[in-house]
């Protein structure tokens, strides 16, 4: 991968998670060196990938984007920042932060389950674009049993309530009130909505995977981790 030249202070503000004028102040103290030599000058244009950075005692490996998985528990918001409540950002270790991250579309504050975090917005805009068709699928916990006529009403496309037209989905009873559900496309509470249309309530939503990547069953509510490469690729593949 050929990147191209950055400023030294944006280089370790955004790789080692320091605020811009924290990292002009660590530059300028003579705490950062490049290929060895102490560098001071924190406007230096160099080409991240190409060199050895070491800030500290710690020698950068570069990446240029973070790509998140997180099992995201009830009760916090799918936003960066919010003054008040907790966010899935405030939930990321100090280990994966950086600057710029946010959440790759949204889930509801009551929703649990798969959600990834990054700040690539090329790559989050490609799994949300509804062109991608990048299949999301839930276990919904309900307040009646789903039924055949239901499962056939999802694979024709509902209508909601206001009028909007889904894609087929599908909908799959797993009894006890609960159900699995795949949908290509994600507006705003779908899930939630779609079941209204055939008069069922949505007492627990989780998502279990995204295209091709599924939710690690030992990531606890809460918990992060980097994905690799591999998991990556995988969320543009189906299911
Ligand atoms: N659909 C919903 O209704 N809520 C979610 O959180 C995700 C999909």
């Amino acid at each position: 991968m050929n990147i191209l030249k950055q400023r030294l202070d944006k280089i370790i503000s955004s790789q080692f998670n320091l605020t811009r004028s924290i990292a002009r102040t660590v530059i300028r103290r003579g705490k950062v060196s490049v290929n060895g030599e102490i560098i001071r000058d924190a406007g230096m244009l160099i080409e991240p990938d190409k060199c050895s950075i070491v800030y500290g005692d710690e020698e950068l490996e570069y990446k240029k984007y973070i790509y998140i998985i997180m099992n995201k528990p009830k009760g916090v918001l799918s936003a960066s920042e919010d003054k008040n409540r907790k966010t899935v950002v405030d939930l990321v270790p100090e280990n994966l932060k950086r600057n710029g991250l946010f959440s790759v579309g949204r889930l509801d504050k009551d929703t649990t389950g798969l959600l990834l975090i990054t700040d690539d917005g090329e790559f989050a805009h490609n799994v949300i674009s509804p062109k991608k068709m990048v299949n999301k699928t839930y276990i919904a916990e309900l307040d009646g049993e789903v039924n055949e006529e239901m499962c056939l009403a999802f694979a024709k496309g509902v209508i909601l309530a206001d009028g909007t037209q889904c894609r087929p989905a599908v909908l799959k009873n797993l009894g006890d009130c609960k159900a699995e559900i795949t949908i290509y496309e994600g507006k705003y509470h779908q899930i939630k909505r779609m079941f209204g249309t055939v008069g069922l309530g949505v007492n627990g939503l989780h998502r279990k995977s995204l295209g091709g990547l599924n939710l690690p069953d030992d990531l606890a509510e809460g918990e992060c981790r980097a994905l690799n490469n591999d998991q990556l690729k995988s969320v543009f593949l189906e299911k």
